[in-house]
């Protein structure tokens, strides 16, 4: 079953809070689905409020030998399962030297488990982890906010997609960008829209994410926005875009 890598090289732009709720919506559709924190930066742990687990329970472990993803042991969260993120990741990064090192997740993840679908949550930047999850996906999701910085961040990752399919993950499916914390109000967010949707006729995703300040909060433990509201725009949108992604998978009938 697929494996979703949640992706942009320009930061702030939705990636974690997408991948939180993406997931539980996944989750109340009663898949069974596993959320992998691969920034170092853990800010998808922290927000769901992770206990700690030992270093070698976190992402790294799928950067040993032999590892299969069914031996890594989960962490439970709400509506789906959790490999938390380490800031070691970061020491980590300074092994993954050699060309095969790209790999490490693919053949993890390809070893086998029991999930329907798996997330992956990227940092920022192209780094060896970013380019392990590209290697290893199905399908990349590309949160933009409709703002230049956002727009030219996303086109980069757009770029990056191809040449890795080209090169290291020929089932790589075209990216889908989806469109984040917008304000239909906002000339600009107009703008950034039609550009996109006209740029990439067939790779926009319907469905956009509004702004909606339960999205931005903190406080609770834990909890997705359909934790907090399962009426808020938010979690409409979210789950909304969930079936989206069902449909276009194939998974869902249109
Ligand atoms: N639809 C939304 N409405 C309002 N705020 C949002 C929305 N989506 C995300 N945010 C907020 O925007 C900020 C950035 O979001 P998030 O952390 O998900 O982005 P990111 O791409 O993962 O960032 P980074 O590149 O730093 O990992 C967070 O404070 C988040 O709560
Ligand atoms: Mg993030």
């Amino acid at each position: 079953m697929p494996v979703i890598t949640l992706c942009n090289h320009k930061g702030g732009t939705g990636k974690t809070t997408t991948t939180i709720n993406l997931a539980s919506a996944f989750g109340l559709l009663g898949y069974k689905t596993l959320v992998v924190d691969l920034d170092p930066q853990s800010f998808l742990s922290e927000m769901l409020r992770l206990p700690a687990v030992k270093e070698e329970h976190t992402t790294v472990a799928f950067f040993g030998l032999h590892e299969s993803l069914a031996d890594i042991p989960v962490v439970q969260s709400r509506h789906f399962d959790v490999i938390p993120s380490t800031p070691s990741l970061t020491k980590l990064l300074r092994h993954l030297t050699k060309p095969t090192d790209v790999f490490w997740m693919k053949e993890n993840i390809e070893n086998g488990h029991g999930y329907d679908f798996i997330l992956i949550d990227t940092a920022a930047s192209l780094s060896a982890l970013t380019l392990n999850a590209l290697v290893a996906t199905d399908l990349v999701i590309i949160p933009v906010v409709p703002e230049f910085q956002s727009v030219v961040g996303a086109e980069q990752t757009w770029q990056t997609c191809l040449m890795v399919r080209k090169s290291l993950n020929p089932t790589l499916t075209e990216p889908r960008f989806l469109l984040t914390k917008v304000d239909a109000r906002r000339r600009m967010h107009q703008r950034f829209q039609q550009y996109l949707r006209g740029q990439y006729p067939t790779n926009v995703l319907r469905q956009m994410i509004r702004t909606d300040t339960l999205l931005t909060e903190r406080g609770k433990e834990g909890a997705s926005v359909f934790d907090i509201d399962h009426q808020a725009r938010g979690a409409l949108d979210y789950a909304n875009m969930a079936e989206e992604i069902l449909h276009q998978l194939g998974i869902m009938p249109s």
